[in-house]
């Protein structure tokens, strides 16, 4: 048999459950039947609250009970479970087995839970001994996105595009640290207090990042990016409004005649789906490297080659940034390299590849509109520690990007793309650019929506004659602005 008893029962375990002071201990069992409880029933703690307390209270009480209820078990688990033996046995093995310990251990010490109660420890039980504890129903919920925790007692998740405070608390900074120690374990890697940050990929793809105190100062904090399986593809992205049909008629032809795009964007405003959208217009006898931190892209090509940057690992040694994968790359014969951000010193490496052949190649920057995405560009290449004159830099950034697609987060939780802009060439020492399509917003709703339209402004496209050689009919009724109708 898989589990039970198989530690030498009786046995100390090094684990063996701390004793609850007074105050963390709340009555256990404060219910009527419970009045009959044995011997061993937890101790029970006077109430101090008044004879009909608040229904905000008698909740939080109930939550805090049922939480020390489970802590208890989850430590008899430990010590009753052979947990190197977890991942040879089935999930209603597991199942059956969590209940049939604590359903004993439960009526050994006298507790006495409701059906629903039940139901509902022994799914958080299971989740704490095989998943995440209280993140794995987020984790298992398609419709989060993200998950932002903010020490034990607070998880905002976002939900249809909404950041929104979860009812899902951590049963203290222990319980939240103890999740984040079996997340980063997973992947070889570890944190504490010397070692107080991490960036990894959970086994689903999730993108995780988490920081302990000291240096989070209330409590860890923890950011969870959900893998999607299934991307946003340009027809999804039309369809949520994000951006208009005759956008992605010109986003197709940008993208196949090999023209170089830059997707800038703040945090969170959906330029890794855009890069991942708009890589669906590539064709597929192409060969496409990508570069990534965490990978994230899923391209729909026969022919792509993915790498992952590594950070160093814990004596500081192995570390391969995305400049060593960048420069590897230029010599694996790629036809387009993608690289999922660019934020560092591989600026450099990516404008040549752009300037040198491997046109129509993509990536994403951290910037609120083109023209400060040049000058994040105009900053990383001086940062690098190349030393450039700023004209020089510039001619190289307008000889190599061809495209910037803005994307943005609208106050109303929406994203969309406000702009697509063109880099033309140089005036004097400026870069000059123009824009091709925008967002015009209008106003706002009564409950905060904000309305507005995509427009063309007017302008046709530097690319036009490219776009017809290349064998693209782009109809220039798309050029045309929007009209109110
Ligand atoms: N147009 C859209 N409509 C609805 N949801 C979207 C849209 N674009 C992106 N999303 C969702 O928003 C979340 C963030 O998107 P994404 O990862 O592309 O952002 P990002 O700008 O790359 O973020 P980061 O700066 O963290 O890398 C994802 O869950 C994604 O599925
Ligand atoms: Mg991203």
């Amino acid at each position: 048999m898989f589990s039970r008893y198989n530690k030498a029962k009786g046995a100390q375990s090094p684990n063996k459950p701390r004793q609850h002071t007074p105050a963390a201990q709340p009555p256990v069992a404060t219910t009527p039947q419970n009045s009959a409880t044995p011997k061993a029933a937890l101790p029970q703690k006077r109430s101090m609250t008044p004879a009909t307390p608040k229904p905000v209270d008698k909740d939080k009480k109930r939550k805090e009970r049922l939480g020390d209820i489970k802590l208890e078990l989850h430590r008899v688990l430990l010590d009753n479970l052979n947990l190197a033996a977890l991942d040879q046995v089935s999930e209603t093995e597991l199942r059956d087995e969590i209940q049939a310990v604590s359903s004993e251990h439960l009526s050994e010490r006298g507790i006495i839970l409701n059906r629903d109660e039940r139901k509902l420890m022994y799914t958080e039980l299971y989740d704490e001994v095989k998943g995440l504890g209280p993140l794995e129903p987020l984790l298992q919920d398609d419709n989060v996105s993200d998950i932002l925790v903010n020490g034990p007692q607070q998880i905002f998740i976002e939900k249809n595009g909404k950041l929104q405070l979860s009812d899902i608390t951590f049963k203290d900074e222990r319980h939240l640290m103890r999740i984040i120690d079996k997340i980063v374990s997973a992947v070889g890697r570890r944190v504490d207090e010397s070692n107080p940050y991490v960036d990894a990929r959970l086994a689903d793809g999730s993108r995780f990042n988490a920081m302990v105190p000291p240096i989070a100062i209330d409590g860890s904090l923890v950011s969870i990016r959900k893998f999607k399986k299934d991307k946003l593809a340009i027809d999804d992205l039309v369809n949520f409004g994000a951006f208009t049909e005759e956008m992605a008629i010109y986003l197709q032809a940008a993208v196949a005649t090999r023209l170089n795009i830059i997707v800038s964007g703040g945090t969170g405003s959906g330029k890794t789906t855009t890069l991942n959208a708009l890589s669906s217009f590539i064709d597929n006898s192409e060969r496409i490297l990508t570069i990534e931190d965490t990978a994230e892209l899923q391209l729909q090509q026969t022919h792509v080659g993915r790498m992952e940057s590594r950070p160093p690992n814990v004596e500081g040694k192995g570390a391969v940034t995305p400049r060593d994968c960048l420069k590897n790359a230029l010599r694996m014969r790629p036809d387009r390299i993608i690289v999922g951000e660019t934020r560092g010193e591989e600026v450099i490496d990516m404008l040549q590849a752009m300037n040198t052949g491997h046109d129509g190649s993509m990536t994403t920057i951290h910037a609120n509109s083109a023209r400060d995405g040049v000058a994040r560009l105009e900053n990383m290449i001086a940062m690098s520690g190349v030393d450039m004159p700023l004209k020089a830099m510039r001619s190289q950034i307008s000889s190599a990007v061809n495209i910037i697609v803005q994307a943005a987060r609208l106050q109303d939780g929406s994203r969309r793309m406000i702009s697509i802009t063109e880099i033309t060439g140089m005036e004097g020492d400026v870069i000059s650019m123009q824009e091709i399509f925008r967002f015009q917003r209008v106003g706002l709703t009564p409950d905060n929506k904000i309305i507005g339209h995509f427009t063309a402004t007017g302008v046709r496209s530097s690319f036009s004659e490219r776009f017809r050689l290349w064998g693209f009919d782009v109809p220039t009724a798309i050029y045309e602005p929007f009209r109110g109708d």
